[in-house]
């Protein structure tokens, strides 16, 4: 099974998805079932590390972003994943637009369906460190969830 983390610039909140959801899969023995990755519906920062930021905020809570590198979401990508998960609701509306006829990729927004309150992740990238922080709980609470659901799927 293959997740797709979708955001718009792939380097504050879809890398911090990837590094988090990956965490929690190992820790629960699903690493080598269960491939993670993210993009980003933009091209500004393909090829880069995630934000210093988002990396610095990440590490503090034990994971590593620093092998990851940006790319921009691709047509083949909605046939080389089950399941793509966008922050909000612009990068959904991105994806579905972009999204090929008969594509076996499920497209939702991912605190839609994992988290309840907030529907979407808000970008942090214009804002101070407490926004870091808030992705890095609502994502922490969605994936949990989330990998209750992939267990189900296995
Ligand atoms: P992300 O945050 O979509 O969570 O990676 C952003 C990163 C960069 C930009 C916007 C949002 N940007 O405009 O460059």
């Amino acid at each position: 099974m293959r997740v797709l983390f979708v955001c718009l610039g792939n380097i504050c909140r879809s890398p911090t998805a990837e590094g988090v959801l990956r965490h929690q899969l190992q820790a629960e023995g699903l690493g080598e079932l269960i491939e993670v990755a993210s993009a980003g519906t933009g091209d500004w920062h393909v090829g880069k590390q995630p934000d210093s930021r988002t990396r610095r905020a990440a590490q503090l809570r034990g994971y590593d972003l620093s092998q990851q590198r940006a790319q921009q979401v691709k047509a083949g990508h909605f046939n080389d994943y089950d399941l793509i998960l966008a922050m909000d609701k612009s990068n959904l509306g991105h994806l579905r637009a972009m999204q090929p006829a008969g594509a076996k990729a499920e497209l939702d927004l991912f605190l839609r369906r994992y988290e309840g309150a907030l529907d979407e992740v808000p970008d942090p990238y214009y804002g101070g460190e407490q926004g870091f922080e808030q992705v890095l709980d609502l994502i922490e609470a969605a994936c949990r969830q989330l990998v209750i659901e992939l267990k189900g799927r296995l």
